[in-house]
């Protein structure tokens, strides 16, 4: 991931893919004109690198040109009117193709067509390297198309967001969630995750996610994945990952201008660990850490039974289930601890000592995210 002035992009097209979509438009082009000298004529800024490789590869004569577009001096106009500038040369007769590292709304394109009206070509064919179907809205003929891409905002090999990024040998797609913090947030009973969590959200400005909390707002509402993971339920069934990814999935949509995410009670297998970062992934977001709270067994069961006095709870009362409790977690854990230690996202937090002094320890592993 890189960030360029305020955005963040991530890797979308290799050096190795556009090196292969221009051997491919050559070959293309080079087999059409055959021995006719063509002028390639590549509009600046963004098509330097393309046409540069371009005609690098190019296996016969031909003359290389540029130009460029000027917005309009001196006319007020709420349009942004622009106009070429650069035609220098005589193209009367001349086979000409326009290079153009990117083809989006189709105005540039227009504007190119509306020139060479008066210049009298042979003929004129465009050749783009980028396309982006959805947001084209001409209906001039593109002859050569090295690759169609989503309407999304890219960077790279001659483009640039606020004049950075057209340096860089391959190309960036603008995320389209921004920096998010995504926390898997880990604890025995009795290590005072709840707690922590609710001093987390509130200074990172995240959303809480307890996987919990979340089947019982869907079976409560009767929601059509809330219906679906009370069938297993009901049959005394495993409620399948894909159903609870499909739940949460649903929860990070609903909060799509979260900061980022806590994530309570899920994944607790390797096949959700993948599941979750899928998901993530689809939202152009990551797992940023698996946060676990470390408490010495001897104080968990201490501080559980002091619980059970007032809380009721008859889980809590009970030594040896409560022992028992502890152990089923670390069995759990110990698998994705591997996960995601093997990404180095795992980090274990002391969580003997006061509330404040262990929310201080969380924040020291946060801010360093
Ligand atoms: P048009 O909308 O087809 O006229 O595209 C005009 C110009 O917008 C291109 O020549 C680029 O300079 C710029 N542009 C369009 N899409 C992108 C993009 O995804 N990244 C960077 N520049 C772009
Ligand atoms: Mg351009």
């Amino acid at each position: 991931m890189i960030k360029l002035n305020d955005l963040y992009f991530k890797p979308f097209i290799s050096e190795a893919e556009i090196d292969t979509a221009v051997q491919r438009m050559v070959d293309e082009i080079a087999n059409d004109f055959k021995d006719d000298v063509p002028v390639f004529i590549g509009i600046l800024n963004g098509s330097f690198m393309f046409v540069s490789d371009f005609v690098k590869k190019y296996p016969k004569p031909c003359e290389v040109t540029f130009i460029k577009l000027a917005s309009y001096e001196g006319i007020k106009s709420s349009e942004d009117i622009q106009r070429l500038i650069g035609l220098t040369q005589d193209l009367t007769g001349r086979k000409v193709i326009i290079l153009e590292d990117i083809i989006d709304s189709g105005n540039t394109l227009e504007e190119v067509h509306r020139i060479f009206e008066n210049e009298n070509v042979g003929e004129l064919r465009i050749a783009t390297l980028f396309y982006k179907p959805e947001a084209y809205k001409k209906d001039f003929k593109l002859h050569y198309v090295g690759l169609e891409i989503p309407n999304k905002f890219i960077v790279g090999y001659g483009l640039d967001y606020n004049g950075l990024g057209r340096d860089l040998p391959e190309i960036y797609q603008l995320k389209t969630t921004q920096h998010m913090t995504n926390l898997v947030l880990f604890g025995p009973p009795g290590a005072g995750k709840g707690t922590q969590a609710e001093f987390l959200k509130d200074k990172y400005n995240l959303v809480h996610i307890s996987t919990g909390d979340v089947f019982r707002y869907n079976i409560k509402n009767e929601t059509a994945l809330g219906m679906l993971a009370k069938s297993f339920m009901d049959k005394g069934e495993l409620v399948p990952d894909q159903v609870t990814i499909d739940m949460l999935s649903a929860e990070v949509e609903k909060n799509s201008d979260a900061k980022g995410f806590i994530f309570d009670g899920f994944p607790r297998t390797n096949a959700q660990a993948e599941a979750l970062d899928k998901l993530m992934d689809s939202k152009d977001s990551q797992i940023n850490a698996m946060i676990a709270l470390e408490v010495d067994d001897e104080v968990l069961v201490g501080r559980l039974l002091e619980r059970g006095k007032t809380s009721g709870r008859k889980d809590d009362a009970d030594e040896s289930i409560i022992r028992n409790r502890i152990t089923e977690y670390y069995k759990k854990t110990a698998i994705l601890k591997d996960y995601y230690s093997a990404q180095d996202k795992y980090f274990g937090v002391d969580g003997v000592g006061s509330i404040s002094e262990i929310t201080k320890r969380l924040n020291a592993v946060i801010d360093k995210l």
